[in-house]
C-alpha cells in the first residue's frame, strides 16, 4: 500500500469507475521485459532484479493473450516459477504464440518445464521437490551463462525436472541432479531449472543481465533521469492544454507525482492541500515550503480543521472515523475543484504494488480488517481523467525519482502515514486538545528516532494517545493523567511487521521527554506486538 494518505485512500475507490472508462495513463513506453507470473513467490522479485539492470520490467498474468503481450512490444519475456506441475489438471499455461521466437523467452523453473512440455520435450513428474543449494557446470561460450565460473552455486527449488529437452534444444549446464540445469535452442528460447533472482544464486544477476542486455538487447537506460524525461514528455502530450488538479497529502506518492506533473505542465497544475487538523506537527508548513516556496507550484491550502473536528465529535469507532474523514475529504476537495473552474485531469500517486495488490486475494483479506481503501461514496460530478505517473514504480524507485527531480530527503524518505492521520492514533474520541497532546508526544518520538539514526531503517515509528488514565507523582503531587504508547515497527510492505528492538537508551529518552514535556501525560509504554496478530495502527 502506498502512503498517499488522504488522496490515495479516499479518491481511488471513488474514481475507479472513471478509470475503467478509459483513464489517461500517460506513461512512457520504455523497453520492457515482461514477466509472466505463474504464481511463484519470486515473480515480483524477477521484475525487480531486471529493473535493477535499468531495464523496465512488469508482471502480467501467465495466460495473458499474445496480442496483449505484443502490444507492449517487449524486448524479452521471462516465465516465472510457480508451485504447479505441468501434469496438474489445471496446470497454468501460456499463450503458445510466445514460443514462435519473435521475442527471446527465458523460462525459470516451472516456466522452463512448461516450455519443455509444450514444445515436445519429456518432463519427469516430481517424486519430491528438490530444494536448496546446488552447483552447476556451465558449457563454455553460451551467451546466457557468459561470465560464470566453471562451477557456480545456484538455488534450486523445483518439483518436475526435464528428462529430455524439446527438439532443437541443447543443455547449457548440468548439475548433480539433472543434465538440464539450463537449456536453449537457436531461436531465442531458453530455460533455467534454478532461480537466478534469489541472493542464493550469486551469479544470478549476471545471468539475468546476459538475458536482458546481451540476448534481448535492452539498452539499460531506464534510470530515474530517463524515467523523468520520458514521463514528463508523455504527460505533456497527454494533457495538451488541459487543467490538472492534485491533492497533496504530505506523503511521498502525491509529492513525487505532483512534482513530475508540474515539471511537465507548470502553472496548469494546481495542488490542493486539505488541512484536516489530523496531521502531525509542522506538516502544513513543510508542505508549503517545499511545494510553493521551493518548487514554485500553485498550491491551495484549505483550512478544514473545524469541519473535520466537528464531524468527529462523539465518534469513537475506528471504521466510522475512517468513513467520516473520507467523506469529508471528498466534499472539501470537490468544493475546491469547483472553485477552480473546469478541470479535466486528476493526478494520483498510485504505485505499482497498489496496481498488483488490488488484484490479489491477500489485499482483499486485508481490506476486511481495516477499510484502508474503502471509503465513502463519490459525488457523481467528480469526473476527472486520471494521471498516474508512478503506476509502474516500486516504492524505492519512486523515492529515487523524487530525489532526482529535486524533492528534499525530508519528503522522499518519509515513513508511511495513514490517510485518516492522527484520528486513528487518538484512541477514543478525537478532540482538538487530545490531538495537540498526541502531536507533542509524536514529535518527540520522531525527534529521538531521527537523532538515533533509526528513522529510515524503521517502517514506521509514532505515538498513540490512549484513553487510559493512570496515577503518577510529579514533584510532591499526585497526578492522574493519560498513557501514551510508542510504536516502532520494521516491515517490508506493511502486510506483516515486527516490533522494533529499539535501544533502551532511545526508549528512555523518549519516555523521559514525553512525561516531562507533554502536559497531561504521566506514563509511556512501548508496544511489543507484531503483526499479525496485532496491526500496526491501534485502530
Ligand atoms: P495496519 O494498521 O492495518 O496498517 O497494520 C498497515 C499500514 O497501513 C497504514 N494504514 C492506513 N493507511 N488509510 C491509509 O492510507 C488507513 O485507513 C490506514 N490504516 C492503516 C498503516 O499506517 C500501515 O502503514
Amino acid at each position: 500500500m502506498s502512503d498517499g494518505g488522504a488522496v490515495q485512500t479516499y479518491l481511488e475507490p471513488a474514481l475507479h469507475p472513471v478509470a475503467s472508462e478509459g483513464a489517461a495513463e500517460p506513461v512512457a513506453d520504455p523497453q520492457t521485459v515482461i514477466v509472466l507470473d505463474f504464481g511463484g513467490q519470486y515473480a515480483q522479485l524477477i521484475a525487480r532484479r531486471i529493473r535493477e539492470l535499468n531495464v523496465y520490467s512488469m508482471l502480467l498474468p501467465h495466460d495473458t493473450p499474445w496480442e496483449e503481450i505484443a502490444r507492449r512490444r517487449p524486448v524479452g519475456i521471462i516465465l516465472s516459477g510457480g508451485p504447479a506441475s505441468v501434469y496438474d489438471d489445471d496446470a497454468p499455461q501460456a499463450d503458445p504464440r510466445i514460443w514462435e521466437g519473435s521475442v527471446p523467452v527465458l523460462g525459470i523453473c516451472y516456466g522452463m518445464q512448461l516450455m519443455a512440455h509444450q514444445l515436445g520435450g519429456r518432463v519427469a513428474p516430481a517424486e519430491r521437490r528438490e530444494y536448496g543449494p546446488a552447483t552447476i557446470h556451465a558449457a563454455p561460450g553460451e551467451p546466457l551463462l557468459v561470465g560464470l565460473p566453471a562451477a557456480a552455486a545456484v538455488w534450486m527449488s523445483h518439483g518436475d525436472s526435464i528428462l529430455e529437452p524439446p527438439p532443437g534444444f541443447r543443455a547449457l549446464a548440468s548439475s548433480e541432479s539433472t543434465p538440464y540445469a539450463a537449456m536453449a535452442n537457436d531461436h531465442g528460447l531458453m530455460g533455467l531449472q534454478f532461480h537466478p533472482e534469489v541472493v542464493h544464486t550469486p551469479q544470478g544477476r549476471q545471468i539475468l543481465a546476459n538475458f536482458a542486455l546481451r540476448i534481448a538487447g535492452a539498452r539499460g537506460d531506464w534510470t530515474p533521469a530517463g524515467f523523468i524525461g520520458a514521463t514528463v514528455a508523455a504527460i505533456r502530450a497527454d494533457v495538451g492544454a488541459g487543467q490538472v488538479i492534485c491533492a497533496l497529502s504530505g506523503g511521498v506518492d502525491s509529492a513525487v507525482a505532483a512534482t513530475l506533473v508540474h515539471r511537465a505542465i507548470g502553472e496548469r497544475l494546481t495542488c490542493v492541500y486539505v488541512d484536516t487538523g489530523l496531521m502531525r506537527r509542522r506538516e502544513s508548513e513543510l508542505l508549503r515550503i517545499t511545494f510553493e516556496q521551493n518548487l514554485g507550484m500553485r498550491l491551495r491550502m484549505v483550512d478544514a480543521r473545524d469541519r473535520f473536528l466537528h464531524r468527529l465529535v462523539g465518534v469513537t469507532d475506528p471504521e466510522q472515523k475512517r468513513r467520516i474523514i473520507g467523506d469529508e475529504f471528498i466534499r472539501v476537495f470537490e468544493e475546491e475543484a469547483e472553485r477552480l473552474g473546469p478541470i479535466e485531469f486528476l493526478v494520483q500517486g498510485t504505485l505499482y504494488p497498489d496496481v498488483i495488490e488490488s488484484k490479489t486475494a491477500e489485499s482483499k483479506a486485508a481490506a476486511k480488517i481495516k477499510t484502508h481503501h474503502n471509503v465513502g461514496g463519490l459525488p457523481a460530478n467528480l469526473r476527472f481523467r486520471l494521471i498516474e505517473p508512478l503506476r509502474h514504480l516500486f516504492k524505492d524507485e519512486e523515492r529515487r525519482v523524487g530525489t532526482e527531480i529535486g524533492l528534499p530527503e525530508a519528503m522522499t524518505q518519509r515513513q508511511q502515514f495513514p490517510g485518516p492521520g492522527l484520528a486513528i492514533r487518538v484512541i477514543g474520541e478525537v478532540t482538538a486538545s487530545r490531538l495537540e497532546t498526541l502531536r507533542d508526544a509524536d514529535w518527540i518520538v520522531l525527534d529521538e528516532i531521527k537523532a538515533a539514526g533509526l528513522y529510515q531503517p524503521l517502517w514506521q515509528s509514532f505515538a498513540i494517545l490512549t484513553p487510559v488514565d493512570t496515577v503518577g507523582v510529579m514533584g510532591d503531587g499526585r497526578t492522574y493523567a493519560n498513557v501514551v504508547a510508542v510504536r516502532a515497527v520494521t516491515s517490508e510492505d506493511g502486510m506483516t511487521a515486527d516490533w522494533a528492538r529499539l535501544p533502551y537508551e532511545v526508549l528512555a529518552r523518549i519516555s523521559a521527554r514525553i512525561v516531562n514535556e507533554v502536559p497531561g501525560v504521566n506514563r509511556v509504554v512501548y508496544d511489543i506486538s507484531s503483526k499479525p496478530p496485532a496491526t500496526i495502527e491501534w485502530e
